[in-house]
Parts: structure tokens; sequence; C-alpha cells
């Protein structure tokens, strides 16, 4: 896969929730090459005391406007400076983007019904997935987890593509849909659909590394495929500094372009 290294201009950046954003990026090449499940590593303009990137998955892409959504979370300074970005100042015009980065996700060609997993911003990176499997006739359920109603993300635009009886959502809290963590949900969904007689044979999972981990070993449990999206901080981006490494049973891979979705039952937990 060839990657660019594009000037790319903000053209929006829209809150979504508590220290939610989606930035919408004018970046015609991206928006053609980049596959489901892989990043961007964004150079942030006005940060020239931040020599690195960020990376960011891309959420969406729209092919008219040739244009690339990315959701992020504020967390530190890199991202608090991004959410201060108007697209109408001066910064906007001065985004570098390189992309697209990394293997996404690849469910098994004879998969026949999926079901995603995403955890707080970890239901960005399965959206086009989700577009994907829609758009091949495989029948897809997506499963959504947050803190709170107001941090879950992404459920208007699933319930849009999905339908209401193919999303299903969890709050720690308790505010909306089944109180508790999504893992429960999960397991549930994977029994539930195995008793109808027509059990999942693909999952793919992204969020906190816990949620990762237990439902990739509920799936293994029941011989289902399992792909998980492994974020680990990055510096290079592009497989030369090691600072990214994920342990898996075949040995030491880089998140950046060995990942960052890998076989769930490979990675040593
Ligand atoms: C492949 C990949 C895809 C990602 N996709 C998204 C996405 O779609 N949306 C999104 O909001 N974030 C995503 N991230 C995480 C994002 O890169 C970090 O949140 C961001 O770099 C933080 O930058 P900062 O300058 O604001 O924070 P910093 O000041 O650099 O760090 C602040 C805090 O964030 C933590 N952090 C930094 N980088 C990461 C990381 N890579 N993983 C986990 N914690 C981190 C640090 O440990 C620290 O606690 C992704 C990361 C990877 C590796
Ligand atoms: S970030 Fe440098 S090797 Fe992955």
């Amino acid at each position: 896969m060839t990657l660019f290294d594009e000037r790319a201009r903000l053209v929006a950046n829209a809150g979504a929730g508590p220290n939610l954003f989606v930035a919408t990026f004018e970046a015609p090449r991206l928006a053609q090459s980049v596959q489901p499940g892989q990043f961007a590593h964004m150079q942030i303009p006005g940060m020239e005391s931040h020599i690195l990137r960020r990376p960011f998955s891309v959420y969406g892409r729209n092919l008219a406007s040739q244009t690339v959504d990315i959701l992020y979370q504020v967390v530190g300074a890199g991202t608090r400076h991004l959410s201060g970005i108007s697209p109408r100042s001066d910064l906007a015009e001065g985004f570098g983007l390189i992309g697209p980065v990394g293997r996404g996700w690849s469910p098994p060609a004879a998969t026949s019904r999926a079901l995603l997993v995403g955890g707080g911003v970890g239901a960005a990176p399965l959206f086009m997935l989700a577009e994907s499997l829609k758009g091949q006739g495989v029948p897809a359920t997506v499963v959504l987890g947050a803190q709170t109603h107001a941090a879950l993300a992404c459920e208007a635009a699933y319930l849009d593509l999905l339908g209401e009886d193919d999303v299903r959502c969890a709050t720690d809290d308790g505010s909306y849909g089944r109180p508790g963590f999504c893992t429960s949900l999960a397991t549930e969904a994977l029994d539930q659909a195995a008793a109808e007689g027509r059990p999942f044979d693909y999952v793919a999972v992204c969020g906190p590394e816990p949620l990762m981990r237990i439902v990739a070993q509920e799936a293994r449990e029941r011989g289902v495929a399992c792909e998980v999206s492994m974020e680990r901080r990055m510096a290079c981006g592009v497989g030369a500094c090691l600072s990214c490494v994920v342990e898996t049973a075949l040995g030491k891979k880089r998140s950046c372009v060995d990942g960052p979705v890998f076989d769930g039952s490979e990675v040593l937990w």
C-alpha cells in the first residue's frame, strides 16, 4: 500500500460529546485510498514544540467531497490544541496527514454474520467496516459502550446504517442502554445468535485493552474469528522506531505497520 504525505485542510471541527470532536479534512488521496481500520498520522499545525505526529483512525470518508472524518477525544496537549482550531483560521490549511497507514480489518471471505464491538472512541474505526460489510450483503450488529450516555460515540451513524435492531448500547453508569460494561452485551449477542441458529462467525473489537481481551477470549471459546485494533503510543508511524510493539504468538509485531488490526487469538494479552 502506497503511503501519501498529504497536505490537508480542516473543513469542520465539531463537538460530538464531552471532550469528543469530529474533524473533517479535505484530503483527496487519503479519502480515495483508505481502507476500514487504517489510520492517518497527523501533523497538527501550530504545535512546533511537539514534533511527533498523532495517529488517528479514519472514521468515515466521503468520495464526493474528497473528505475524511476523524472522531477524536481530547486527552492531552495535541488533541486539546486540535480541538481549538477553527476551520476559518489560517492554521486550518496547514495539516499534514500521512496515510493510509497500517493493516485494517480483514474479515474472512466466508463471513456470513459479523459482530462489531466498540468501546468509547473505539466505535469510530469500526464504522467503515460496518459500511463495507453492509455493501457486501453481510449482516452486521454493533455493540457500543461508553461511560455515560453523553459519551456514547457514533450511535446515530450506526442507527442510520444498520437500523435499531442491530445497534445495542451499554453505559457504565446506566444512563442509557444496558447498565454496565458492553462486554456482557457482546457475550450475550454471541450466545443469542448461536441459539437462534444464525451465529456470528466474525467479531471485530476496538476500544480499551481489557474490553478487547475479554471479547477476544469469549470469541475464541466459541470458535469465532476475532480481530482487535491494538493502539499503541507511536513515534515514527512507519515501522522504523519499534515504539509501538505488540507481543504476539508469532513474536513482536509493530502496531503501526503490522497492525493496528491483529488476530485476537494471536495477541499475548
Ligand atoms: C492506530 C491508532 C489509532 C487511533 N485512533 C484514534 C481515534 O480515532 N480517536 C482518538 O481520539 N484517538 C485515537 N488514537 C489515540 C490518539 O493517537 C491519542 O489520543 C493522541 O495521540 C493523544 O495526543 P495528545 O497530544 O492529545 O496526548 P498526549 O499528551 O500525547 O498524551 C495524553 C494521554 O493520552 C495517552 N495516549 C497518547 N497516545 C496514546 C495512544 N496511542 N493510545 C492510547 N493512549 C494514548 C497518553 O498515555 C496520555 O495519558 C489512536 C491511536 C492509535 C495508535
Ligand atoms: S511507531 Fe515507529 S515502528 Fe511503529
